[in-house]
């Protein structure tokens, strides 16, 4: 849809038009609306937003991890050419630790506390054909590679003896050690403090390069974003208001919502405050249709037509692509 197959990588994941609704008991949270973007193999794309803008909602659907009341009212997500929404649960399933892996913002969800660190990366190797000993000396190897000091005894240890810091590294350790094709990562760095982010946004870059995989990076922390991707996608209210290069983001911004993130928080890395950048105002409701621009009741140029009609996307250069009506003004004045 938006870029010429001829030209640009394979893409090993690509969203259409992805609706998704919660059922609350104040009515249906429209959480994702028709948002559609690549990810071109081998490559790291940063989904941005705020707080509340759908970013988790978009990862544990990529995941199929999603809880009961959610529903995806339309849309696809081919990876490696199938759609994950049409797929049967088993297969579904059977991708999960395999060519699809998940770090998430609290290593806690992906550890569980009554077992050892050796038995966690041992069984995700379920998929691979090799002995319990080759399992064993490659669970270490990973735990060397992602800094644990002295695996060889710490690998019996329960994940309540490690830090924060040591258990996002273990679960990074688990989730590279499937080799997948896509690593979701969801906050990683969050919870943990700037120089510990600094460490492991290094890290994540450094494997990514050696096993190749894509990464789908979530963040609210523009720093970590400048840092580690390829490509941005930046999310307002379950909308993807901005998709481009990172490059092209950082530089040359087209939305007022991307601009007004990047004065909040220009995006260097050793930035002291890692709080949520604070623009005047709120997210709005998710609840019901909405007509216009989802940012109209925020954005400093908002004018009439915000209100009436839906933007559409505008191509910026090449690679770059934004949903603001002041896009198309600017084309019909300089026509
Ligand atoms: N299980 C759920 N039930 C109802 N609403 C939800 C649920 N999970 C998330 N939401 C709502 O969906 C919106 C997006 O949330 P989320 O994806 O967590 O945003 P982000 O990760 O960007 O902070 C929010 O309005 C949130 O309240
Ligand atoms: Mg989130």
């Amino acid at each position: 849809m938006r870029r010429d197959d001829s030209v640009s990588p394979r893409s090993v994941l690509e969203i259409r038009g992805l609706n998704l609704d919660f059922g609350t008991p104040r009515g249906r949270v429209h959480a994702l609306r028709n948002v559609s973007f690549d990810l071109p193999a081998g490559q790291v794309v940063g989904i941005v937003g705020e707080s509340g803008s759908g970013k988790s909602t978009l990862a544990y659907t990529v995941m199929g991890l999603l809880p009961d009341n959610a529903e995806v009212t339309a849309g696809s997500i081919l990876f490696e050419g199938k759609d994950l929404l049409k797929m049967r649960a088993p297969a579904r399933r059977s991708l999960l630790g395999d060519r699809l892996s998940m770090i998430f913002q609290d290593p806690m969800t992906a550890l569980n506390p009554v077992r050892t660190i050796g038995s966690h990366m041992i069984d995700i190797q379920h998929h691979e054909q090799v002995s319990r000993g080759e399992k064993r000396a490659r669970a270490l190897e990973m735990l060397h590679r992602v800094g644990i000091p002295d695996p060889e005894s710490r690998v019996g240890a329960y994940p309540h003896h490690f830090s924060g810091g040591m258990r996002q590294r273990v679960c990074i350790a688990m989730a590279l050690l499937v080799k997948p094709a896509l690593l979701v990562a969801d906050e990683p760095t969050t919870a943990l403090d700037a120089t510990l982010e600094v460490q492991i946004i290094h890290l994540l870059k450094q494997l990514q390069k050696e096993i190749g995989c894509s990464i789908l990076f979530v963040s609210h922390h523009l720093g970590a974003v400048a840092e580690l991707c390829d490509r941005v996608v930046i999310m307002y209210a379950g909308e993807v208001v901005e998709e481009g290069s990172v490059r092209d983001i950082f530089h040359n911004p087209a939305h007022p919502y991307t601009r007004a993130l990047l004065e909040c928080d220009p995006g260097r890395i050793k930035k002291s405050t890692r709080t949520l950048p604070s623009i005047p105002g709120e997210v709005p409701s998710l609840l019901g249709t909405k007509l216009g621009c989802i940012f109209r009741s925020r954005c400093p140029q908002a004018f009439d037509r915000c209100v009436q009609e839906n933007p559409v996307e505008h191509r910026i250069g090449l690679d770059q692509v934004a949903r603001c009506h002041l896009l198309d003004e600017k084309r019909l004045v300089s026509a």
